[in-house]
């Protein structure tokens, strides 16, 4: 090839490098250039905003911009996961979903006004948080053998607090009811935050919730903990036994929070944010905030959007017969 053809190959290698970086969303090379609104489908102090708060004030020093947190509730987290998919996609407004807005909802809600799968830009798994089978501090069972007899004998007077239908405390529930055969009086909140604070109270008498809520009303005695829904016992509770221990094998649920984006957010925006996600799961401080509080943190290989988009889909197909054939 002379001097000629190599001049004109090279024009052309360039002129199409320009070309595809010209094509690139246009996304300003130096984002987050403001604060970033993170939408929490809970009231504050639970376990979403807990998981969100903990992980996101990391990722702001990693960011140089504040992650401002925004409550909004209604609907097991439905009304604020519908608000964050209409949202612009411009990385400035994300949502920290779970296990009910971007799964269980999906049988529950017929008419839902969104699809976890194709209206959301997966960012990042935050944590795993295993559902514990919880009760006022007087609730008359002293194991999950007197609690399961309990409330099969008396189920009409039974009052089991979830965070509205969908939510993980909701699906949760719905499951646990199908195994033992029971149809508790559901009781609504904003939120696992103010239900615990009915548990605590006793106007409620127990509920299935993530465990970064239940640890320290567990630990200082204020609720009682009858087992947790994993295959292991969980370090910050270790005197609590698995389901499996306690005899009932067949409820097993860990739900988990996790950062989604709209649908159309820049894939750059989307690595900056999975990138500080990742960072902050792996300092030391955030990781035992996390931990302290029975968390299960992702490994690296679970971190990305792709092992995200990848459990949403896993989660919606194991929940909708669970939740379908439990509505009839
Ligand atoms: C919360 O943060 O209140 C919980 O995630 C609600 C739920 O899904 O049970």
């Amino acid at each position: 090839m002379n001097l000629l053809d190599r001049l004109l190959a090279a024009t052309r290698l360039a002129l199409v490098a320009i070309t595809v970086f010209a094509a690139a969303p246009a996304v300003a090379d130096n984002y987050p250039s403001r604060p970033i609104t993170v939408i929490v489908p809970f009231a504050a102090g639970g376990p979403t905003d807990v998981v969100a708060r903990i992980v996101t004030s990391h990722m702001a020093q990693t960011l140089g911009q504040k992650m401002v947190i925004e409550n909004i509730v209604g609907a097991g987290g439905t009304t604020a996961t519908t608000r964050a998919a209409r949202a612009a996609n411009d990385g400035y407004t994300l949502i920290v979903g779970h296990m009910g807005t971007h799964a269980a909802a999906v049988p529950l809600y017929s008419r839902l006004a969104y699809d976890p799968q194709t209206d959301f830009e997966p960012v990042g798994l935050l944590a795993g948080t295993p559902i514990m089978i919880l009760a006022r501090k007087d609730f008359p069972a002293k194991d999950l053998e007197q609690f399961i007899a309990y409330v099969q004998a008396n189920t009409e007077k039974l009052n089991a607090a979830h965070a509205g239908v969908g939510s993980v405390s909701h699906a949760s529930g719905e499951l646990l009811n199908s195994i033992l055969g029971i149809r508790p009086t559901g009781v609504p909140f904003n939120g696992t935050g103010p239900a615990m604070d009915a548990l605590v109270s006793g106007q409620v008498d127990y509920m299935c919730d993530q465990i970064v809520n239940a640890v320290p009303p567990v630990k200082n005695g204020s609720i009682k903990a009858y087992a947790i829904a994993t295959p292991q016992r969980n370090p910050s509770l270790p005197d609590v036994p698995t389901t499996a221990e306690a005899g009932l094998p067949a409820f097993q649920v860990q739900a988990w929070n996790a950062i989604f984006a709209p649908k159309g957010t820049a894939p750059a925006v989307i690595g900056t944010l999975n990138a500080a996600a990742s960072k902050a799961l792996d300092d030391d401080h955030v990781r035992k905030q996390l931990l302290d509080l029975g968390s299960v943190i992702p490994a690296r290989a679970e971190r990305s959007p792709e092992a995200l988009a990848g459990l949403v889909r896993s989660e919606i197909a194991r929940w909708t017969p669970v939740l379908t054939q439990n509505m009839h």
